[in-house]
Parts: C-alpha cells; sequence; structure tokens
C-alpha cells in the first residue's frame, strides 16, 4: 500500500506563525493545477502499490473550487491504482465550509476533514491573523457532522501568548462537546521570517514560559485521554479507529508521492523534494526540466529518521528493526544511549520495544538527540 499526498500552495491570508509554502496572491493557480496535473501524470509508474490513502494538503486545500479539485482527483484515479477502501482526508479552512462546498467535497470521495481551526477563541484567531472566527470553527464542523462526515479532526495550538489555562480548557472541552474524534494540537513555534518572530523579536510579543507550556501539554494528555482519545503520536489524538492512515503510514515508513510546489516523495530507499516556488515550479514542469532534488536515505540518515518518528508514537522502536537493518556499531549505540533513559524511566521496554513514557513525553526531543548517531 502507498500514499498520495497533494499540496495546493494557496492561502486568503497569511497566518503570522506559519512557515510552510503558500502564496496569497492566486496569480498561478490555473496554470498550477494544470501543472499538478501533469506532474500527476508523469509519476505514475514511480509506484507499484495500490493507493491506500489520498491527502490534499496545503496551504489550503479547500480554496480550490469543485472543478479545480475533481479534476486533480480524476487524474489521480484515472493514472494510479488507488485502492477500494481509501482514506481521502482534505483540509479544511473554516471560513471556507457551507453546506454546498461540504457536498462537493462529498461527491469527489474525501472521507476525512482536517479542519484548521487552532482556537475557538475570537482573541487568539485574531492573534494569530486567521480568516476566520470562533463561530465559524464550532459551525465548521457542526455543518460537517450534518452533512454526514463522521471522520473529523481538528488542529488547535497552544502555549500562546494569549491563551490561559482557562481558555485552553474550554478549547479541549469542545473535543467531548464536539464530538469529534480526532485531534492534532501543537504547541506554539516561532518560525524565522514568520511576523510572529518579528513580533517576538521586537518585544511585542513574549512567548509563554516553558513552564506554562509544559502545563497545557499535561492538560492536554489529560482531558483528551478523559474524552476517549489516545495519544498515539505526540501531537496527534485518536479515538479508536479513527487515527490518521495517511499520517500513520509516514511514521512506519511506507512510500508516498507528493505533487506540486515544496510536495516531499518518498520511494524505495530515495527522498525527493519538489521546488517551493510556485513560478518556478509551473516554469519547469513545463519546460521537462528538473522540479525537484533528491536524496538518497543513507544508513545514518535511515536510523535517525526511524528513531525520530517512530519514539514520537507509541509504536515505538523495535529492537528487532534495529538489528535487521542497521550495522553492530548503530545498535550499540541505541543501546548505550537508550539505557541511561530506561534506568531513569523516560523510557520503557516491552518485549523488543521501546516507547516513551508520560515522564519522557515532556523531553522527548533532548531523549531522541541523545540517541541520534552522528
Ligand atoms: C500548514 S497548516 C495547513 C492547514 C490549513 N491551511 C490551516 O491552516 O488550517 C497545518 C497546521 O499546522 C499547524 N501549524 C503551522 N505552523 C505552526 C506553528 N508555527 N506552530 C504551531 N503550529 C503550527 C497549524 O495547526 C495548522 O493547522
Ligand atoms: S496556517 Fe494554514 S491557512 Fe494559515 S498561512 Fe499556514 S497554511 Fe495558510
Amino acid at each position: 500500500m502507498a500514499g498520495l499526498y497533494i499540496h495546493i500552495p494557496f492561502c486568503k491570508q497569511k497566518c503570522s506563525y506559519c512557515d510552510f509554502h503558500f502564496s496569497t496572491s492566486l496569480k498561478y493557480k490555473t496554470d498550477l493545477i494544470q501543472a499538478l496535473l501533469k506532474e500527476i501524470e508523469i509519476k505514475q509508474d514511480q509506484i507499484k502499490e495500490p493507493i491506500q490513502t489520498i491527502y490534499f494538503g496545503g496551504g489550503t486545500p479547500s480554496i480550490l473550487h469543485q472543478k479545480e479539485l475533481s479534476s486533480i482527483v480524476e487524474r489521480i484515479y484515472t493514472n494510479y491504482k488507488v485502492a477500494e477502501v481509501v482514506e481521502f482526508t482534505l483540509e479544511c479552512n473554516p471560513d471556507d465550509i457551507d453546506s454546498q462546498k461540504l457536498k462537493e467535497l462529498k461527491s469527489i470521495g474525501v472521507n476525512r476533514l482536517s479542519m484548521g481551526v487552532q482556537s475557538f477563541f475570537d482573541d487568539d484567531l485574531q492573534f494569530f491573523n486567521r480568516a476566520h472566527n470562533a463561530n465559524e470553527a464550532e459551525r465548521s464542523i457542526l455543518k460537517s457532522q450534518d452533512e454526514g462526515f463522521e471522520n473529523i479532526t481538528i488542529d488547535l495550538i497552544y502555549g500562546t501568548p494569549l491563551l490561559t489555562d482557562k481558555k485552553w480548557k474550554q478549547n479541549l472541552e469542545k473535543i467531548r462537546d464536539l464530538n469529534v474524534s480526532h485531534l492534532s494540537a501543537y504547541t506554539l513555534t516561532v518560525e524565522p521570517k514568520t511576523a510572529l518572530h518579528h513580533q517576538v523579536k521586537t518585544g511585542q510579543i513574549t512567548p509563554l514560559s516553558d513552564e506554562k507550556v509544559v502545563r497545557q501539554l499535561e492538560m492536554l494528555i489529560e482531558q483528551t485521554k478523559k474524552y476517549g482519545l489516545t495519544q498515539y503520536e505526540v501531537s496527534n489524538f485518536g479515538k479508536e479507529g479513527f487515527y490518521s492512515l495517511h499520517n500513520s503510514n509516514y511514521w512506519k515508513g511506507v512510500e508516498y508521492l507528493g505533487f506540486g510546489p515544496s510536495a516531499h516523495s518518498y520511494i524505495g530507499e530515495k527522498r525527493y523534494w519538489n521546488i517551493s516556488n510556485n513560478a518556478k515550479y509551473i516554469d519547469a514542469i513545463n519546460a521537462n526540466t528538473n522540479y525537484f532534488e533528491e536524496e538518497v536515505i543513507d544508513e545514518k540518515t535511515a536510523y535517525n529518521e526511524y528513531v525520530l518518528t517512530r519514539l514520537r508514537t507509541i509504536w515505538g522502536v523495535d529492537l528487532t528493526h534495529l538489528k535487521t537493518n542497521f550495522r553492530e556499531e548503530v545498535n550499540t549505540h541505541f543501546e548505550k544511549e537508550a539505557a541511561a533513559y530506561l534506568k531513569s524511566a523516560h523510557l520503557l521496554q516491552e518485549k523488543e520495544v521501546i516507547t516513551l513514557t508520560h515522564k519522557g513525553l515532556f523531553i522527548a526531543d533532548k531523549i531522541t538527540s541523545d540517541l541520534f548517531f552522528v
């Protein structure tokens, strides 16, 4: 089985924290879709496995019209062997969602909606420079459920300057009240070159203290557990049967093809990443010149990526996998570094699998960097 990722690099406005690849100008939209269609076609021989997951991410895929989305989906179905049951996710911004849009999404086969809520409070949304308000956030979920979408995931951000513990608790209570089956919750990261970075650098904003961020992470773990969601990855929480198959496959090393500017692919020991510029991507695709870079994943990279991704999940690091796939020197390094954390109960070993403990979760980055083979 394999996955497909389609990157839609357009947004209505620039959120203050975001450094993903997108443009707020729709100037190249038509040309970009044409280039995307061509890329989908050219790559058809690269994957032999049936496609089990399709994921439209961005940017803002919900910004596209029905005709544009359906032309992309059609191109996928005519060029790839798509499995009968497919998880088909599309990222939506709440302000794009109404009954008509939801019907259109359903008609092209979307069966999982990823709603970029971020917060259910207007002051946070304004602080983020989001295009939607709190009312729209809630309404988009209710409307999606009314239209029959059962598999809805929402994104929330915590550790933000205006988010008090009381508000964070209330944001999390919406999971229960709105009967949401999946949540991706991220700590606010100040990315270079973003408006947020500028605000922090010029002293307009003071980031939340580490202590407060940790407290909100604790609240997140505790409350989601109470609502029946399992933390199956550091930032991802789902009810049983609602874990993201597409993302879980990334973490399990399943192959995928990515289309569109900045999209990554992972096929047969190689990683590819497309150029992160709309105009250059279009020109290169049209001129049949190179539009991506590639790297062969050597042993060290493969090991570091395996440890980094697997330790963040409930599936953990499998010692048998390490022994089968990596040299003795690499295994010895892992065992030596892991021993101290096992002793201090930051890591837990059950049979051949090592996972983070609750205590370990709070220093996950430190543990992984110590386990890296450099
Ligand atoms: C790239 S966005 C795409 C989804 C969609 N465009 C949206 O914003 O609703 C994916 C998610 O990443 C998260 N995110 C992006 N940048 C972040 C940052 N600097 N800190 C924390 N979360 C971030 C947000 O929760 C966002 O919904
Ligand atoms: S967070 Fe989403 S909507 Fe906002 S700029 Fe980034 S990709 Fe666009």
